[in-house]
C-alpha cells in the first residue's frame, strides 16, 4: 500500500508517499480501506520526533480514519466487507490500509460522507472523555473551554450544548463567530483580555464549575482563578508550557478542586472500547439528526499532507482538517 511517511524527524518537508507494508487484521481486527484521514496536534508532534507512538503500534502517523471495512479478521462477528466505520487509532491512519479492532470502529452516519466522519473521532472522543467521564458535567454547569476553535473545542462545545451546560471560550477574535455558532455564550480573546478577570465578571463572581484546558503551565494559575467551589478541571495537553512556577496552591484547597489529565493514545484497548460505546450511545442519534456535527474547516488531498501541516502548525484552522485519499469534490480550504 502507500502511505504517508517521513526521511526523518522534522519539518513538514521531510514528508512523502511511499510504499509500506498492508497491514493484517488479528483475529479481532478489521482492515479498512482509508478514505479520508484528519490530522490532530499528535501528528505534528510525532513528526518532529517528539510524541512517538505507543510501543507495538505502526509507526505512520494518524489518529483518525474513515473508510470501508475492506477484510475481517478471522473471529470478527460485528462488521461485513463493505461496511462504512471511522474510528480511533493510536497510529497508522494516513495510509491506504489500516487495520482497527471491531469494538473500536463506528458505523458511519448515513447522513455523513467519508470526510465529515473522518473529523468525528478523536475531536469527539477526546471531549466526550474529558467533559462527561473525567469532569462530570452536569445540566446547569458552567464550563471554559479553552482553544474553544480547535478540533477538540468545537466537539466540546457541541457537548456542552446538549448537556445543557453554559459554555464560555477562549479562542483567537476571529474565530469568535464559530464558537458562538457552536452555542458558546461568550468569547474571550485571549490575546487581549483576561480571561480568568473576564470570567469572574462574566459569572458574578462565582467562576465556572469545569474548565477544559490545553495550555498548562501559562493557563494554570488564571484556571485556578476561573474555577468555582468544587470545580473540576481536564488538562488535555501542555501548549503552553508544563512546568509551573509561583502557583496559589490555596485555591485549590480553599475550593476543593480537582484537577485531572489524560492523554487517549496511550489508554488501554478495553478504555477506550468503553469510551467508544458510552460515547455512540449518547452521541449518535444526535449525529443522525444533525444536532451534532464534525466541523471541518478545509480538506487537503494527501499528496498536499505538507501543505496540511504548515496550515495546523500556524493555527490557522476552526475545527478539523481532514486529508481526503478520494478525489476531492469540495475543499473548503480559505486561499492564502
Ligand atoms: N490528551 C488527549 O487525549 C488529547 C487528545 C486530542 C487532542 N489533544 C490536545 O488538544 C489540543 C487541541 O487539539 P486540536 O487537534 O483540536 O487542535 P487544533 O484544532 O490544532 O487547535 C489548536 C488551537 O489552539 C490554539 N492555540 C495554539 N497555541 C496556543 C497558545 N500558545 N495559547 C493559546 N492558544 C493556542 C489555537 O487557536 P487560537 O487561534 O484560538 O489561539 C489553535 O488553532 C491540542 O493541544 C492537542 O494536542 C489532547
Amino acid at each position: 500500500m502507500r502511505a504517508i511517511q517521513f526521511h526523518q524527524f522534522g519539518s513538514p518537508d521531510e514528508l512523502f508517499i511511499g510504499e509500506f507494508p498492508t497491514p493484517e487484521p488479528s483475529e479481532y481486527q478489521i482492515r479498512i480501506r482509508v478514505k479520508a484521514t484528519a490530522l490532530n496536534r499528535a501528528d505534528l508532534l510525532q513528526r518532529e520526533g517528539r510524541y512517538p507512538p505507543p510501543a507495538g503500534e505502526s509507526p505512520i502517523l494518524g489518529l483518525e480514519i474513515a473508510g470501508e471495512v475492506e477484510k475481517l479478521g478471522s473471529k470478527v462477528q460485528k462488521w461485513k466487507i463493505g461496511d462504512r466505520v471511522c474510528g480511533l487509532l493510536a497510529s497508522g491512519g494516513y495510509a491506504e490500509y489500516a487495520v482497527i479492532h471491531e469494538d473500536m470502529a463506528m458505523p458511519i452516519p448515513n447522513n455523513l460522507d467519508f470526510v465529515a466522519a473522518a473529523a468525528i473521532p478523536e475531536a469527539f472522543l477526546t471531549a466526550f472523555q474529558a467533559l462527561v467521564w473525567i469532569a462530570k458535567l452536569q445540566a446547569g454547569e458552567s464550563i471554559l473551554i479553552h482553544a474553544g476553535a480547535s478540533g477538540v473545542g468545537t466537539a466540546a462545545l457541541q457537548l456542552a450544548r446538549l448537556i445543557g451546560a453554559k459554555a464560555y471560550v477562549t479562542a483567537s477574535a476571529e474565530k469568535h463567530a464559530i464558537c458562538k455558532s457552536l452555542g458558546a455564550e461568550h468569547c474571550i480573546d485571549y490575546k487581549t483580555e483576561d480571561f480568568a478577570q473576564r470570567i469572574q465578571i462574566l459569572t458574578e463572581g462565582r467562576g465556572v464549575d469545569v474548565v477544559l484546558d490545553f495550555l498548562g503551565a501559562s493557563y494554570l494559575e488564571g484556571n485556578l482563578q476561573a474555577l468555582g467551589m468544587d470545580g473540576r478541571m481536564a488538562l488535555l495537553a501542555v501548549m503552553g508550557g508544563a512546568q509551573a512556577t509561583g502557583i496559589n496552591l490555596g485555591m485549590v484547597l480553599m475550593k476543593r478542586l480537582k484537577i485531572q489529565g489524560s492523554t487517549l493514545r496511550a489508554r488501554t484497548l478495553d478504555y477506550k472500547t468503553a469510551l467508544t460505546h458510552a460515547f455512540v450511545e449518547m452521541a449518535w442519534a444526535h449525529f443522525a439528526s444533525g444536532q451534532l456535527f464534525p466541523v471541518v474547516d478545509c480538506v487537503f488531498p494527501w499528496d498536499n499532507v505538507a501543505e496540511a501541516h504548515l496550515y495546523m502548525e500556524a493555527n490557522r484552522n476552526q475545527g478539523k482538517i481532514v486529508l481526503s485519499l478520494q478525489p476531492l469534490i469540495y475543499s473548503g480550504k480559505p486561499s492564502g
